[in-house]
């Protein structure tokens, strides 16, 4: 009897050691924690239940990880993975997964909300309670409700947000309260159609009216489901989706909200990953302007210089803050015209690196995105090792 607990607790201990040399050696990738698969030498992805945690960013790289870690050395070789222009967090959290610290960045406080609570935070979950409190009664200035409703949300949507934004303003800086702010992100994406936050007069308002059956657009049918289910039930979802997305990867991985030269000048880092704003595309700044006005209540938020038709002279600058860094990697895609400053990408990276490129076919996640345009999509990624 004794023998045998004494066996199975030296069993616990082995799995433990492995699991920590494990995510030492970055192996989580075949371990089946995150759901990949190794086939005839390449690496076959399927869902990974921990993307359900994140918002459904624009622009955000899902699709594409399985190509960028495929330049990446593994976390043995490279330990540090810095991740310059953090977004939606795919790219961040994948990498956390396969056990690389990760330092990441990125402008708005959209974002650094979301790393604050998946990548910074490693064991805090969210639960049911965290839901409940969400509804207490909190004084607030109806700020959602005055300014973006009928037009962006159902004024019975905009009522819950404005009390809940209050409820967690009043909470004490820390997990808990990154969580559940990351939870009213992913609860005002999932209250609008396809995540975006246009054309709302084809959906709010008539809904607001009653006049569903104007809504002609069949696109708009999950929306509809969707703006008639219970609050508390879509919040019981979203809570699951961000619990499967919070990993402990024995690392301090940290989060910064700052300009990409700064960042880049104050970190060391083995590998750093480039997702710029696509040059002459719909700026970040004007998509989220809703958003980051209710997250940071300032009306006018500057519009980055990388979403400027000539974005791509601020890149020069970013890369030259990078010297110190060994590994590049850059994604760029060829909407805008972007494709037309590749040879010129390529060229300010060469002064500093060699360059390999290639370039890959890929559907952007938006499903409001017509079939020509989504054909046509190409990502190029580029690889910067020292020379
Ligand atoms: C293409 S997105 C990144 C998407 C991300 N890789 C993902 O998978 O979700 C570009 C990001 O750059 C950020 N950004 C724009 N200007 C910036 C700056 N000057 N410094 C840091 N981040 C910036 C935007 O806020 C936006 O989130």
């Amino acid at each position: 009897m004794f023998r045998g607990r004494k066996l199975a607790g030296m069993r616990v201990l082995s799995v433990i050691l492995w699991y920590k040399g494990a995510v030492r050696r970055g192996w989580l990738f075949v371990t089946g924690f995150i759901n990949i698969s190794q086939n005839k030498g390449s690496f076959q992805l399927r869902r990974l239940k921990i993307f359900d945690a994140l918002p459904a960013y624009f622009g955000g790289k899902r699709k594409l990880v399985k190509e960028i870690f495929k330049l990446v050395p593994p976390a043995s070789n490279a330990p540090v993975f810095a991740d310059a222009f953090m977004g939606g967090g795919s790219v961040s959290l994948l990498a956390k997964a396969m056990g690389y610290k990760v330092l990441a960045n990125d402008i708005a406080e959209r974002s650094c909300i979301v790393g604050k609570a998946l990548i910074e935070n490693n064991r805090v979950k969210i639960a049911g309670e965290d839901i409940n409190r969400l509804f207490v009664e909190s004084s607030n200035d109806r700020f959602i409700q005055d300014k973006f409703s009928p037009q962006v949300f159902l004024s019975k949507h905009a009522a819950f947000l404005d009390n809940a934004m209050a409820v967690v303003r009043a909470m004490e800086d820390g997990p808990k309260k990154h969580l559940s702010l990351l939870l009213l992100i992913k609860m005002v994406f999932y209250l609008r159609p396809y995540s975006k936050f246009s054309s709302p007069n084809a959906f709010n308002i008539p809904m607001e009216q009653r006049q569903i059956e104007s809504i002609k657009n069949r696109t708009y049918h999950a929306s509809i489901k969707a703006a008639l289910r219970p609050i508390p039930d879509i919040l019981k979802d979203l809570v699951a989706a961000i619990n499967a997305g919070i990993i402990d990867n024995a690392q301090e991985n940290r989060v910064f909200r700052m300009d990409v030269r700064e960042f880049l000048r104050q970190i060391k880092a083995d590998v750093v990953y480039f997702d710029p704003p696509y040059a002459g595309t719909l700026a970040y700044e004007e998509e989220y302007n809703v958003l980051d006005q209710i997250l940071t209540r300032q009306i006018t938020i500057e519009k980055s210089e990388f979403s400027r038709k000539d974005g791509i002279i601020f890149l020069a600058e970013v890369f030259q803050s990078a010297r110190h860094i060994p590994v590049w990697i850059i994604s760029m895609g060829n909407a805008g015209g972007a494709n037309n400053c590749f040879d010129e990408l390529i060229e300010i990276i060469g002064q500093y690196k060699d360059v390999q490129a290639k370039r890959i076919k890929y559907k952007h996640m938006t499903g409001a995105a017509s079939e020509e345009h989504k054909a046509k999509n190409e990502e190029y990624l580029i690889l910067g090792r020292p020379k």
